[in-house]
Order: C-alpha cells, then structure tokens, then sequence
C-alpha cells in the first residue's frame, strides 16, 4: 500500500500524491568525464530502486563500516519514498559535451523582481526530491546515496518540508494549509487526469515547435521549478483578515473564492470585470485569469512548507517550498511569475532560492537507468 513503484514512463513523484515529508537536496557533479557520469546515473537508479522498494540491508561485517546507516534499523520500509532526479542547466556545460542536449528552455532560473537570491540556496547539477511519510525516511535515502556515490558528486543545498497530516488519494488535490494559514492546492491540476498530464506536463516526443523541439531523449520528462520563498510571517500575523483575504482572492477558513461558500466553486470573474468581488490584483486572479489564453499556463503545482531557523534579524525563517512541473517552462512558471510581479502579496514573501531542474524520464524497466537516453 505505501511503496510508489519505482519503474514506469514518468518518474515517480511528479503526479504521485504528496506524502508528508520531503527533502530537496542540490548536488554538483565531481564525475571526472561522461563515463563516471554514466557511472553515478546508474548508482542512483539502483539506489532509488533499492530504497523505493525497501527491503532487508545487507549482513554486518564487524570488520566494516556497517552497509547502512542503519538509522530505519535492519529492514527498510518503502515508507511511501519517492525519489526523484532532475538536472540543471550548469550539467551541460563543456564539461560532459552534453551542450547540444540541453533542454530547450532549460537554463539559470531567471532573477525576478522581488527575489533576493542568496547564492547558498540556489541552482545545482542535479536536484534530488525525496518524499516520504516520515524526514528520517527521507533522510535515510540521502544518507545512503551519499555512501554511494564516494567522490562524484558534493552537496549544494538543502532544504526539509513538510505538509500537515491529510489525505493522500487525490493526487494533486490536497487542500492542507501553508504556513500563511490559507488552504494551498484547491484550484491545482488534477495530477490523475492523464490527457491533462500529457498536455501540461509531460514533454512529449519531438515537443515544441518543428525544427527547434526537445531533443528526442527529453520525452517523458517534465520541466522542475523549485523556489525558496520566505514568509514574512510576524508582519502577516498582524495583517487584518480583510486584506489577508484579499491579497490571496480566498476566505481564509473554508478556501472558497471570495463572496462563495464552497472551496471548490470556481472563481467568476466574467461577471466581475473590475474586480468588485476578487481585486484584479488577487493572488489566484493573477496566477490564472482564467482566460482562454490563460489556460496555456497552467501549472501543476507540488510544494511544501518549510521551517528552518531563525533571521540574521532574529525572525521565523519560514515559508514555502514552492515546486511545480510543467510540460514549457517559458509558457508554465515564467508566464504565471511575470503575472505575479507586483502582486500585493509580495509584501509578505521574498524568494531567496531555488532554480529551474529537468526532471529525468523515467527508467521503463529493470536493466535501465535515468538519463540513459542522455548518455
Ligand atoms: C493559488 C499561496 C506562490 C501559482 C494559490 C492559493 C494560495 C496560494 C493560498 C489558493 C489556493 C489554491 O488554488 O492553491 C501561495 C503562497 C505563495 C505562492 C503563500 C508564496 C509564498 C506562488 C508562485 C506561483 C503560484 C510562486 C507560480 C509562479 C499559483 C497558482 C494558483 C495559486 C497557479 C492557482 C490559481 C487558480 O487556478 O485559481 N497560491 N502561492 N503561487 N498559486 Fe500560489
């Protein structure tokens, strides 16, 4: 009941409920040349393979190391892990001579308005997503992919999130809080709509335009975007409901758009062409307008909360692990983030992390490895 297959078209994680826990790690690769690339790709498949699938670890050799960290005991769990490998844009430099394989939009995650990048928190090689009903699940999995891949990769950055206990049948629908109090997710894709999926977030063979598409081995794969962004959240604890309410075009306690009952009603702004009911300037308005040209933006979303430690000025460093996924990155994210720009608010949030990753295809069968098509 709680292992995620490990073997399918798509990697596991993307359209997979969301589970409690995750971990998002940037790695740097230290592979000498393509073939230790290869080398690491594949040590990674079977490691994912292993600990999606769990299962005993290996018999102790007191004259070793142990083989595990041993910090989920003698049997692995699935635990509901899913791991997930994506990379970045600096993977196709002139390292590995992968420069003319590169994603079509992959690249740098741009610098926008409000964002305050700090260097420590952004971009990588490779981006690993665990998640998992339990951190120490999570946490075991890095650990152990860490013990395997001895000199090929370091660690960039780090960050741990969380989702309040909920339900996890309705993949892409889960309607938990973020740390702002408002429900996140009610107007999310619905990840079991395969045809929807094929259209907004899978890129599909030969994608884009003729002549300048994805590069053949991209399909089945999707765009990451994953942003770090702060909560100011004393100065939103002392902001009246009102305007918390307006700012994101929500009533805080049921989730419904503004002036309904039910959180699932859809918003009607035809009817509300000046924004009397939701501010033209509302989060969700913005986000998606809900035009007909709108729809070419949407987005499925996959984030989580995080909680770290305290400001250099001594505030709550919270926020949210914003992460999502889709099929064009400039027609995706971009769109919705340039709509964002100036949204009232970015009063309360300030993005200081992150970057734009390529989830891999995934490995179709026993035998394969992610990035196979790549190498
Ligand atoms: C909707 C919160 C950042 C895209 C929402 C909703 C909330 C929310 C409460 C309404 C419920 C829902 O449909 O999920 C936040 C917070 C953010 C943040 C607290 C930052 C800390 C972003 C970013 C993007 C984004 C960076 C993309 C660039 C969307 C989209 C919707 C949405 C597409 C759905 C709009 C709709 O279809 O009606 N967000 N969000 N959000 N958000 Fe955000």
């Amino acid at each position: 009941l709680d292992r995620q297959p490990f073997h399918g078209p798509h990697q596991a994680g993307i359209v997979t409920a969301q589970p409690a826990a995750a971990l998002f790690v940037a790695l740097d690769v230290l592979a000498e040349d393509r073939g230790e690339l290869a080398k690491l790709f594949r040590i990674l498949t079977d490691r994912f393979a292993f600990l999606t699938a769990g299962g005993p670890v290996p018999p102790l050799d007191p004259r070793l190391p142990p083989a595990d960290s041993g910090i989920l005991g003698p049997q692995v769990l699935p635990d509901n892990l899913t791991a997930t490998l994506a990379v970045g844009a600096s993977l196709f430099d002139d390292r590995y001579g992968l420069e003319g394989a590169k994603p079509r939009h992959l690249r740098p995650m741009d610098r926008f308005p409000n964002d305050s990048l700090d260097a420590k928190l952004c971009h990588g090689d490779l981006l690993l997503q665990f998640c998992a009903n339990t951190a120490e699940t999570n946490l075991h999995a890095l650990r152990d992919v860490i013990r395997h891949t001895p000199g090929l990769v370091s660690l960039r950055w780090k960050l741990d999130g969380m989702l309040p206990p909920h339900v996890v049948n309705r993949p892409g629908q889960d309607t938990v809080r973020n740390f702002l109090g408002f429900k996140d997710g009610t107007a999310n894709l619905d990840a079991g709509d395969e045809a929807l999926m094929r259209r907004q977030v899978w890129v599909q063979p030969g994608g884009g335009e003729p002549g300048s598409g994805e590069p053949a081995w991209a399909a089945g794969g999707s765009y990451q975007v994953v942003r770090v962004i702060r909560n100011f959240v004393e100065r939103w604890d002392r902001t009246p409901l009102r305007e918390q309410e307006r700012i994101f075009g929500r009533h805080k306690d049921s989730g419904a758009p503004l002036g309904q009952t039910d959180e699932h009603a859809l918003p009607d702004y035809a009817s509300d062409p000046a924004g009397a009911r939701t501010p033209m300037d509302a989060h969700i308005r913005l986000a998606n307008p809900r035009t007909p040209e709108s729809a070419a933006s949407l987005i499925l979303r996959r984030g989580y909360n995080y909680s770290a430690g305290i400001t250099p000025s001594g505030q709550l460093d919270m926020g949210l692990l914003f992460c999502c996924f889709q099929a064009d990155l400039d027609a995706g994210f971009v769109a919705v983030q340039n709509r964002l720009n100036g949204e009232p608010l970015e009063e309360y949030i300030k993005p200081v992390g992150g970057g734009y990753f390529y989830a891999l295809p995934g490995v179709s069968a026993p035998g394969g490895f992610l990035g196979q098509g790549l190498l």
